[in-house]
């Protein structure tokens, strides 16, 4: 047997898909229809701005169903904390009720699905860290589960596709919750339900959402449905980001942007990401901006240095996309990049912090956190803590 044949037999995986998604206009009303009879006592779970946006299209699509008796938690705010799962919980157990709608962006979505896990999972919010909020989110699913559906309003998290919700710990860190259990069943992807987000929200998912793709791809992780998603989703985001802010009124550019964000998420949910957001995560307990604010810095450092040894899949997305084919890989790698950063100019997100001020102690503790994401094993190039702690002093100079 030859040493390749070998290592192909070695690879394995699983492919997980989330729900049923249906997109396009109408997609809500459809997706309300699709639910029948297992949309039993909805609880909305939203942000104030956004449910004043959208409400009147959420209630048309219930009033299709007769008798459906519904509630709404409007308290998520941005950078979710563990308190806002606590008070959805609370309301949603008081009224009794039985499926889950996430109507907004990452934020609301990351909130829902860890209160979905709880009234699933009959668990209280303080127990998701304990072994047995772990037991039931490594468990698999049950078909005949609570119901839960997600109604993004902004294009960036992939939150709706993704297995993962980052929630703000009572310590301040942000901790992320991994489960295939948490994905919505249901999605629904309207674009006109996006057009209310103002320009400076949807630049920055629309960035997020470039670098989940361009993550996703470059890293080593093997699963082949997961690259074609993350490549298909680069080509979706760095066609459809700009054509937003030139157009934000365009409902096409919108609707691509809505499914380039949707299968980004895909990719992370079967193939995770790279060191660039594993080191967001931790530095942004610590920086109060956007994430796409933290990432931009993060992104130019990390990914520059990660292309001096290990430009081949940057490369590779670079020719693809027919944006580069010096046939350097090197060279190739830096048109890529140099894409990605003009596209951060292009949505005005910074590339440089201005006014991050990091100890040598401060990057170690950031270093030790972010090699404890499982998307650190898999960046492309190995890189050991002190490198890490290096980068981050990097990137605060
Ligand atoms: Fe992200």
């Amino acid at each position: 047997m030859s040493g390749q044949q070998d290592c192909a037999l070695q690879l394995q995986g699983s492919i997980a898909w989330p729900g049923v998604c249906h997109w396009g206009a109408g997609a809500l009303a459809r997706t309300v229809i699709a639910a029948g009879a297992r949309l039993k006592a909805p609880l909305v779970v939203t942000d104030a701005s956004t449910w004043r946006a959208v409400r009147s299209t959420v209630e048309a699509a219930f009033a299709a169903v007769p008798g459906l008796q519904w509630h709404v938690y409007d308290g998520v705010v941005p950078n979710p904390a563990v308190d806002q799962v606590r008070e959805a919980l609370r309301k949603g157990r008081a009224l009794d009720c039985a499926s889950i709608v996430a109507v907004g962006g990452g934020s609301a979505i990351d909130v829902a699905k860890a209160a979905y896990a709880c009234l699933a999972g009959g668990l209280e919010a303080d127990e998701l860290l304990s072994p047995k909020g772990q037991a039931w989110l490594d468990s698999a699913s049950v078909p005949d589960g609570p119901l839960f559906i997600a109604v993004p309003t902004t294009s960036g998290t992939g939150s709706e596709s993704s297995s993962a919700a980052l929630v703000q710990a009572d310590d301040g860190r942000k901790r992320l919750y991994r489960s295939n259990r948490m994905r919505p069943s249901l999605i629904a992807l309207q674009p006109d339900l996006t057009l209310s987000l103002p320009l400076r929200p949807t630049a920055q998912g629309g960035f997020d959402a470039t670098l989940h793709a361009l993550g996703a791809w470059i890293n080593t992780d093997p699963s082949p449905v997961g690259k074609a998603m993350a490549l298909h989703a680069l080509k979706l985001c760095l066609r459809a980001l700009p054509a937003v802010l030139r157009s934000p009124d365009s409902l096409q550019a919108r609707a691509d942007m809505q499914m380039g964000a949707y299968m980004a998420g895909l990719a992370i949910g079967m193939s995770k990401v790279d060191a660039v957001h594993a080191m967001c995560t931790p530095l942004e307990s610590r920086v109060h901006g956007a994430h796409a604010e933290v990432l931009g810095p993060i992104f130019s450092v990390v990914s520059r240095y990660t292309a001096q040894t290990a430009p081949a899949p940057y490369a590779a997305a670079a020719r693809m996309l027919g944006i580069a084919n010096s046939g350097d890989d090197g060279l190739d790698a830096l048109t890529l990049i140099d894409a990605v950063e003009s596209l951060a100019r292009l949505a005005d997100i910074p590339l440089r912090f201005s006014d991050l001020a990091l100890s040598e102690q401060d990057a170690t503790l950031l270093a030790s956190q972010a090699m404890q994401s499982a998307s650190m094993p898999i960046h492309p190039r190995t890189l050991a803590p002190e490198e890490i702690k290096s980068l981050y002093l990097q990137m605060a100079a």
